[in-house]
């Protein structure tokens, strides 16, 4: 997923020096991506280990096509990772901030590594540089970026600081990066808006130049206006349960109208991932700071949460006494295509069949490893090698995430493994009546 040869021909495009500041999801692949549109890239990261497998092109999370991405721009030699900050810093002139802005108690964004990387850009100013904002920050935090290295700088260096909030998707990210379905620039300057307009001069997509604050508050708005969609179909489904009526169908006809589309309204066991949920709760917290207690973010988020409690008593209902059952949980990570199980809804209903004396058999085709990290201090929970293994001997077998490997699993032989055939489908990715043909029992969402 590269941009063709020919669209990067076409243009002369200039070559900047560019330091992305954090090897996460958003930094690694902008990292990668700003090196095959042709630019010279040093990513840093303050962790050294990181930094050594990433020099082997060994990547630390699982992201469809981008290793091929690193490998080529380290082959190349236009691709380079640093432990030092100074030094990425010293030789750039566009410095992406893409580090964590994890959530605190109080659903504020902890933005100790943004400040942390303001003060490094103020003691190394050599030259002009331009400090992007690409994490997702709380509006205004822009200018307390500007604020801090006027505070801490030696010198009188000319810089500018700018918003550029990246909205990729996890497992599909380089895509994203490539063919976004806009690319919004907040500025303060005309020298700021002519780099950007540069540095993606080989990405077609329309260009929203805006003032920083406005380009901030697009990515919190955003963000929360998608997780609202999801959460009103979540609702939506359970009045359906209510009245016998169909989710999918309604999410279906009300798709077809333009003006509500059909993207992000499938209903299931809600938002996960480090974005929405901490995005949600940072907006909520920022509004309210400003002054406007933006109250349907409260119900976004309660309706999110209550999806997973509700999961978890319809299969109750089914079984009546969950101590000692034996419940299979096949998909962990937050959704498909991604090994990333932060907020996944898997752990929340994990812990709680744990609570209530379940025993646990699970399985990702990609998200082991961080499942075990998570719940390492269970022995009732068993982790396998396959879903077939997994399954043997239940008691219920929940689908959590849908996976395209899942979704093609063979019913007739689930149906031998298992101690008692029930299903609980808590992503709709069945058909009913194709699964109670096997002889199952079967339960999903909103219909
Ligand atoms: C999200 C946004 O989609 C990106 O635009 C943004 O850049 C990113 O957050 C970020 O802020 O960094 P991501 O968290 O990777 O991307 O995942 P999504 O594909 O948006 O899915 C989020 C959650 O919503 C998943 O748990 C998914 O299962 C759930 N979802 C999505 C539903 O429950 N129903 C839907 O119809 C769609």
């Amino acid at each position: 997923m590269v941009l063709s040869k020919k669209t990067k021909k076409k243009k002369n495009i200039k070559k900047y020096n560019v330091c992305v500041v954090g090897a996460g999801h958003v930094g690694l692949v902008a990292a990668a991506c700003f090196a095959e549109l042709g630019h010279e890239v040093v990513c840093v990261d303050n962790d050294k280990n990181k930094i050594n497998f990433l020099k082997k092109s060994k990547l630390p999370f699982y992201e469809p096509e981008l290793e091929p991405l690193v490998k080529k721009g380290v082959k190349k030699g236009n691709l380079n990772f640093s432990a030092s900050l100074d030094i990425g810093i010293k030789k750039s002139e566009v410095i992406f901030i893409a580090v964590g802005t994890p959530p605190q108690d109080d659903g504020s964004a902890d933005l100790t590594s943004i400040e942390n990387v303001a003060r490094a850009v103020a003691k190394n100013l050599n030259s002009y540089k331009l400090i992007v904002e690409k994490s997702t920050v709380p509006v205004q935090t822009g200018k307390k970026v500007k604020e801090t290295i006027q505070r801490y700088r030696k010198n009188d260096v000319e810089f500018d600081v700018a918003s550029n909030p990246e909205f990729l998707r996890e497992g599909k990210a380089i895509y994203d990066f490539f063919y976004p379905d806009r690319i919004v620039l907040g500025v303060e300057s005309k020298k700021a808006e002519k780099i950007f307009k540069e540095i993606y001069s080989s990405i077609k997509a329309p260009l929203v130049v805006t003032d920083i604050y406005t380009a901030e508050l697009i990515k919190h708005a955003s963000n929360s206006f998608l997780a609202a969609k999801i959460s009103f179909i979540n609702g939506v489904s359970r009045v359906c349960e209510l009245a016998g009526a169909d989710v999918e169908k309604v999410s279906l006809a009300m798709g077809l109208d333009k003006r509500i589309g059909k993207e992000f309204l499938n209903a299931g066991l809600g938002y996960g991932g480090f974005c929405f949920p901490k995005d949600v709760e940072a907006f909520m917290y920022i509004s309210k700071k400003l002054g406007y207690d933006f109250g349907l973010l409260k119900e976004i988020k309660k309706i999110n949460d209550c999806q997973r409690v509700h999961f978890v008593e319809k299969i109750k209902e089914h079984l009546w006494v969950l101590k000692n059952k034996k419940i299979a949980v096949l998909g962990l990570s937050f959704k498909p295509d991604t090994d990333d199980m932060r907020f996944a809804p898997s752990e929340d209903i994990i812990n709680n069949f744990l609570k209530q004396g379940a025993e646990m058999f699970v399985y990702d085709p990609q998200a082991m490893n961080e499942a075990k990290k998570i719940f390492s201090s269970s022995n009732k929970i068993k982790f396998f090698k396959d879903a077939y293994s997994a399954v043997k001997n239940c008691d219920c077998v929940c689908f959590l995430t849908e996976w395209d490997e899942l979704k093609k699993i063979d019913f007739k032989k689930i149906k031998k493994l298992v101690n008692y055939p029930f299903i609980a489908d808590g992503r709709n990715m069945f058909d009913p009546a194709q699964v109670k043909k096997y002889g199952f029992e079967y339960i999903s969402i909103g219909r």
